[in-house]
């Protein structure tokens, strides 16, 4: 039997395709191809590259790289670092041609893979500057003192020290909730359009809500490890398991459904940030690289749950999940398209067998890194 349903091909509003620089986790070929066969044909990469998407000739140098591939539009988030970068951001959005390959900026309010954390004086001229430019500005949203108070007590205490799951403790809810409220902040005294990437936890969500209430352009993305796995994950999945912000509890996660139900959240996107097995198994838990891969899975995780299912194999799916594939068609195509005034065609359709059920293997999925956090997991959907 196969059921053929049609969607828009969708849009992944948050990946790491890691070139330049890190090829030999991912490149703009190998994870577009992902990308493709998992029904997304259009992707916005952010700027953790080395060298930094922080200057006109490094986004030049993407654009231009990025011509190569041909099935995915991929456009790029330019990094805010410091002051200069500020300037070449300027410099950027008053060339034409380069300023329609760029959705908006990026900052992050405390360092994640590849350093990019500012101080608040770059955050805040951030904030004022994208106002200025009418861009968006998204925001990763952790407080660096915070999270550094909580990795220093839990450092110092006497818990086990290789204990993975303690990486959720040294980022804990509080540093993003505390960040979001800043960043929030910034937003309404300069009137910038905030996009907040990767929320995970139900005080920011509240946050979220609040500004949207007060008419502040404010949204908001969730990410599917974060809708699907928890902190009782790290048991199975180990390094896997370890992303930025972390895994959180079934309580966070039922809190980013009902964010989904009530329209609070915007988007679903990825945070597909790839690196390799031996990267992950480092010799200690705490210091392997953090972020998992997802582009390929996202559609068949929410078919599952859209069509009734829950793809988590120990898990149970929550009782009020009014999930629909419209919504799908809503927070992976519809709002990130409005948001990012990406001007993608909905009539670029793709085709998916809703009656296909399949075992995600890593092994068969299309990153380069050839893993997966959702090993063996039962799904329904095949983009055909
Ligand atoms: O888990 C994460 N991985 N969070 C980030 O903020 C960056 C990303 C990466 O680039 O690996
Ligand atoms: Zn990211």
């Amino acid at each position: 039997m196969s059921n053929i349903i049609q969607l828009p091909g969708l849009i992944d509003c948050h990946v790491h395709f890691r070139e330049p620089g890190f090829e030999h986790k991912a490149t703009m070929e190998s994870e577009s191809v992902a990308a493709k066969t998992g029904g997304v044909f259009t992707v916005c990469d952010m700027p953790n590259n080395s060298p930094m998407t922080i200057t006109v000739e490094a986004f030049r140098d993407k654009v231009r790289r990025s011509e190569k591939v041909k099935d995915v539009d991929i456009r790029f988030f330019f990094g805010l670092t410091s002051s200069e970068d500020i300037g070449e951001f300027k410099k950027l959005m008053s060339d034409e041609e380069l300023k329609k390959k760029c959705p908006g900026a990026k900052v992050f309010f405390d360092h994640s893979t590849g350093d990019m954390g500012a101080d608040k004086e770059v955050l805040e001229e951030a904030f004022k500057v994208c106002a200025e430019l009418n861009t968006p500005l998204v925001a990763h949203c952790e407080d660096a003192q915070i999270n550094k108070e909580a990795h220093d007590m839990i450092s110092s205490s006497d818990s086990d020290t290789q204990d993975v799951s303690l990486h959720s403790l040294m980022r804990p809810c509080a540093s993003e909730a505390k960040a979001i409220a800043d960043a929030i902040g910034f937003a309404k005294t300069y009137g910038t359009h905030l996009h907040i990437a990767h929320l995970s936890t139900e005080l920011g969500l509240k946050l979220v809500k609040d500004a949207k209430e007060s008419e502040l352009t404010v949204t908001c993305e969730v990410a599917p490890h974060h809708l699907f796995l928890t902190v009782d994950d790290y048991e199975k999945l180990g390094t896997l398991g370890k992303m930025n912000p972390p895994l959180r509890t079934a309580s966070e996660q039922q809190a980013l459904w009902s964010g989904i139900a009530d329209g609070t959240v915007d988007c679903i996107s990825t945070d597909h940030a790839p690196h390799t097995l031996d990267e992950k198994n480092a010799d200690n838990p705490l210091s392997a690289p953090s972020g998992v891969p997802g582009v390929e899975t996202m559609l068949p995780l929410l078919l599952t749950v859209a069509n009734g299912g829950w793809p988590h194999p120990d898990s149970d799916r929550f009782s009020d999940i009014g999930f629909r594939n419209s919504d799908i068609v809503r927070l992976c195509f519809e709002n990130p398209n409005k948001i990012f005034n990406l001007g993608a065609s909905d009539e670029l359709k793709i085709k998916v067998d809703t009656d296909a059920e399949w075992v995600i293997k890593g092994s068969e999925l299309h990153y380069k890194c050839g893993w997966t956090p959702y090993e063996n997991w039962r799904v329904i959907g095949k983009v055909i």
